[in-house]
């Protein structure tokens, strides 16, 4: 059988078959805890929920335009007022099944074979993937003082001819960390003087801690949004605990977005009209599960982190907003995949090996379980792989004997 060389060259979602792995053991009563999973475990809003049902009831449920519909793009208007400062019209705003579609499409608007676009590391695990599927190259940077927080300098090293575009995700997936006030402004101001594109995937953005705030990237652009090349990224998933109606968007110069529309409308259409009724119903709606979903995290990142910080041969840093810790296991297993098979097979915990996000050595471990997914995940990891704890573990009725260290 032939496949295009495109498509060979294309990794599965790793995060989405660790999903599918967990439903399979438990769907066999396995006792697995999911410390992989990307999704608040909370209900949607009631108010997504009774707008895509009056929807629903009237039994008219139509295509809509490729772009989204008006009430979904002024409830992003607003958003973007409110979260942003700014004012952008219904040309500068694109609907579409998912944050990830919206970067889709953003790339495929922009980009030609051969043309690169430069992410920091450790990287949201679809980038260089979406990139690829460009015909495009991937060029991941590594922070040079070994740290999550990547620096002007950093970029400029890699930047060059081919460069079309940098995206730039704070809160970030996977460390948790916000980059700083100073280098979101550094970025945009370099990508404006070089005319490179800017892909701010913010979708972390309101599920940050400790009263922070993640910078603004428009408090930094000179130019006006429609001769700038500044792409704003965000969705309803993360922040309304919304993953499974798949609604992103994308704000950027009008032509842009009508590049990308053009595209969207001949890939999948415009995004399913019920979903967009929900989104516009979470987006306008009372606000407080937002908050609600923010402090749940922030504490069970606490609890994650205080767990953590008694495991000796650790390195964590501590995540500033978003669902994850992103933990230094090299000391036990340099190799993160091994490791995470490793501990699935003994204590049925689910984690993310690092090497995914382009940093070998580390797990994602993510925040959004119960408290009791956490403690217990913890403790069965470390029992896994510490040889000061003790030899026996029970997992429910189960004792578990540890013969391999
Ligand atoms: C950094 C980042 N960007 C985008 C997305 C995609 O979000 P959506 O569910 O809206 O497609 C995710 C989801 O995991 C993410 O972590």
């Amino acid at each position: 059988m032939s496949f295009s060389i495109i498509g060979k060259s294309i990794a599965e979602s790793v995060t989405l078959k660790l999903n599918e792995t967990a439903a399979i053991l438990r769907a066999k009563g396995e006792p697995v805890i999911h410390l992989g999973i990307g999704e608040p475990k909370s209900k949607a809003p009631l108010d997504a929920i009774t707008a895509a049902a009056s929807l629903l009831n009237t039994g008219d449920i139509r295509y809509t335009p490729a772009d989204g519909i008006p009430a979904l793009k002024q409830a992003i208007i607003r958003f973007t007022v409110d979260h942003y400062g700014r004012v952008v019209a219904p040309e500068n705003v694109i609907a579409s099944g998912g944050a990830k579609q919206s970067i889709m499409v953003a790339l495929q608007a922009i980009l030609d074979p051969q043309d690169e676009v430069i992410f920091p590391a450790p990287y949201w695990v679809s980038y260089p993937e979406m990139v690829k599927l460009c015909g495009a190259v991937p060029v991941p940077v590594h922070p040079e003082d070994g740290t999550f927080y990547p620096r002007l300098q950093d970029i400029e090293q890699v930047c060059g001819s081919y460069t079309k575009a940098i995206i730039i995700n704070s809160p970030n997936n996977p460390t948790g960390v916000i980059y700083s006030e100073q280098f979101i402004a550094e970025i945009v101001e370099f990508c404006e003087k070089r005319g490179i594109y800017l892909i701010m995937d913010d979708i972390y953005n309101r599920l940050a801690f400790g009263g922070r705030k993640p910078a603004n990237c428009y408090k930094y652009l000179k130019s006006g949004i429609n001769d700038s090349k500044l792409i704003l990224i965000n969705g309803v998933s993360k922040q309304y605990a919304m993953t499974g109606f798949r609604i992103g968007w994308a704000v950027a110069n009008k032509k842009l977005i009508e590049v990308m529309t053009n595209i969207q409308s001949h890939q999948t259409s415009g995004p399913s009209v019920v979903l967009q009724a929900a989104a516009v119903g979470a987006i306008n709606g009372i606000q407080s599960s937002v908050e609600s979903l923010r402090t749940t995290l922030e504490n069970n990142t606490k609890v994650m982190m205080e767990q953590l910080h008694a495991f000796t041969g650790l390195r964590v840093t501590k995540p500033d907003g978003a669902f994850y810790c992103f933990v230094d296991f090299s000391n036990y297993n340099k190799n993160s995949t091994q490791l995470a098979l490793f501990l699935l097979e003994k204590v049925r915990v689910i984690t993310v090996p690092g090497v995914e996000f382009g940093l070998d050595g580390y797990l994602r471990l993510s925040t959004c379980g119960s408290i009791k997914d956490i403690t217990q995940g913890i403790e069965r990891i470390k029992w896994a792989i510490d040889p000061n704890s003790p030899n026996e573990l029970y997992i429910g009725e189960r004792k578990l004997t540890r013969d391999w260290l």
